[in-house]
């Protein structure tokens, strides 16, 4: 098995934090996006993998030889964002014989790969989706996928592919990647891997779908934050420290430096942070990131940032209305 994740996006959404940092390196529940997801393959013994980086790809290198030294890894330049097909087109250099199971970089699942890995056919993660539109979509007869429509105008079928493609034949996946890219078959004026599975469909091969439920997005701030609720609600615990109340579920990282302040529920504190005299809920601040005296919800505050407020000197008289915002 193989596994290939793209992971060359700009991550605009996510500007001002992808200006220094590559999306997937953005923290979520404690790691790196990327993080959650290497660790799951590790788990699956998956030892080889393809990343294809472009934006920033030197910092991924960096933490995927550092982090997962037991991971084969092959890293292979998008030079021109051309979509998610182009970047799977990329990476046919590194095919192998074996399996694929491709990933996208920037979401978490919580998915049991056992399951998957032991399906017979090819099989893509679906969800059911109230709005498809912005979707790859599924349709389906007898647990096969009879077609595949990218981002469809009609309402053609609610399955939305959410990201997970377990693929048997690499061989396969690769003529029909090159077809993609021959024939500059585009949606959206994107080379999407939707048509290009498309293709491998109408040449015969057999794929079917697989239920996920647990997909977490990490693509723009409320999705980012929302994921983080997620992670910390399943493993958010923290030891107790002095003058520190900690609302749990949170992460503390052990060279975090708290005082007097209240953390969580649902804050990620990152390495060599320090926080004093605030209130931090439904947060994530990034490493070394100094805040005091500031209450912040739903905030994401960036490696190294500096956010300094301060207590109000108010003489308020008797049956007085103040109210800040
Ligand atoms: P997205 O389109 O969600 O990521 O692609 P993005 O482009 O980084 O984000 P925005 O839209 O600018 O905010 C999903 C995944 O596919 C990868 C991305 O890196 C991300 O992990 N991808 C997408 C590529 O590697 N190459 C592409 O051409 C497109």
């Amino acid at each position: 098995m193989r596994a290939i994740i793209p992971v060359a996006g700009l991550g605009t959404r996510l500007k001002p934090h992808t200006h220094s940092l590559p999306k997937v390196l953005l923290n979520v529940g404690g790691k790196p996006i990327l993080g959650h997801i290497l660790d799951k393959l590790v788990e699956e013994k998956i030892t080889k993998a393809t990343f294809v980086v472009g934006y920033l790809g030197d910092k991924i290198e960096k933490y995927v030889t550092e982090k997962y030294p037991k991971i084969k890894a092959d890293f292979i330049e998008q030079k021109e964002m051309l979509g998610l097909g182009h970047a799977i087109y990329t990476a046919i250099p590194t095919f192998d014989e074996e399996e694929i199971f491709i990933i996208l970089g920037d979401t978490v699942f919580d998915v049991n790969m056992k399951q998957i890995f032991s399906l017979k056919t090819s099989a893509l993660g679906v969800k059911t989706v109230d709005d498809p539109r912005r979707f790859g979509v599924a349709i389906t007869e007898n647990d096969f996928i009879t077609k595949l429509v990218e981002k469809p105008t009609e309402p053609v079928s609610k399955l939305a592919l959410v990201g997970l493609y377990y693929l048997k034949n690499s061989k396969s996946l690769a003529d029909a990647l090159n077809e993609l890219v021959e024939k500059d078959i585009r949606t959206k004026n994107e080379l999407q891997l939707t048509d290009a599975l498309q293709i491998m469909i109408e040449r015969g091969e057999k794929i079917s779908t697989f239920p996920v439920e647990g997909w977490y997005d990490c693509g723009k701030p409320e999705t980012l934050l929302s994921t983080n609720q997620f992670l910390l609600s399943q493993n958010g615990k923290a030891i107790p420290i002095e003058n520190v109340v900690i609302n749990e579920p949170v992460f503390i990282a052990d060279t975090a430096k708290i005082s007097n302040s209240v953390i969580g529920p649902y804050a990620t504190i990152s390495e060599g942070c320090e926080i004093k005299d605030s209130i931090i809920k439904n947060s994530i601040i990034n490493e070394n990131g100094i805040v005091h005296k500031t209450m912040l919800d739903n905030s994401i505050v960036g490696s190294n940032a500096i956010i300094k407020g301060n207590f109000k000197k108010l003489n308020a008289g008797d049956s007085s209305e103040i109210e800040f915002y």
